[in-house]
């Protein structure tokens, strides 16, 4: 059964986001896909994180995340924010500049948008813990910009991005 559970949520395409937090000097990030936009009044979104990461506790700590949408050009952030406790470093990430807005927590330069988030609630969720965060700031870059996307296990980019929005006009 949880192989046929992995199939079928392999089916659903998603963005990519890496997801980060700033308690004193240290930074740290994961690369997540889960991320959901959840509420207008008030501004929240979640995201879904394995209940032994390490961002879990920071995120405690410093009562603030930030979630980066990662352009297609940004694979390579991806892959090293997905590698097993390779997302702490002191001040800065190695190689990948960062920008603070609201809260302090690093967004990714170049990201495609971004959400700055103060910690409304974290809920259980299996083995997972559900992060919601309460938006104090947002942006990025909304002309044109593609992003980096994630199906079936692998990285995939738009194939069609000049169509537009599909409104559902017949
Ligand atoms: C495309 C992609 C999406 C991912 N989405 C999530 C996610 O939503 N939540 C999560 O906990 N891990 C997710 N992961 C796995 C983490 O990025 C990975 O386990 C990472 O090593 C966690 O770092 P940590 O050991 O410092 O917690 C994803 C990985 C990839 C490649």
């Amino acid at each position: 059964m949880i192989m046929a559970f992995k199939q079928a949520a392999s089916r659903f395409a998603s963005g990519v986001t890496v997801v980060t937090t700033r308690v004193g000097e240290e930074v740290y990030g994961i690369t997540c896909s889960s991320f959901a936009s959840l509420s207008l009044d008030p501004l929240l979104v979640t995201v879904s994180v394995n209940a032994h990461s390490p961002l879990l506790g920071r995120v405690r700590a410093s009562g603030c995340f930030a979630i980066s949408v990662l352009h297609r050009e940004q694979r390579e952030i991806s892959q090293y924010f997905a590698t097993r406790d390779r997302g702490g470093a002191r001040e800065a990430f190695d190689g990948f500049p960062t920008s603070l807005h609201a809260t302090g927590a690093p967004v990714m330069d170049g990201c495609l948008s971004y959400f700055d988030c103060r910690l409304h609630d974290v809920l259980p969720g299996g083995d997972h813990r559900i992060l919601v965060g309460n938006v104090v700031a947002a942006g990025g870059d909304l002309d044109g910009g593609e992003p980096l996307l994630y199906y079936a296990g692998g990285y995939r980019s738009l194939e069609s991005p000049d169509r537009g929005p599909d409104r559902g006009e017949a």
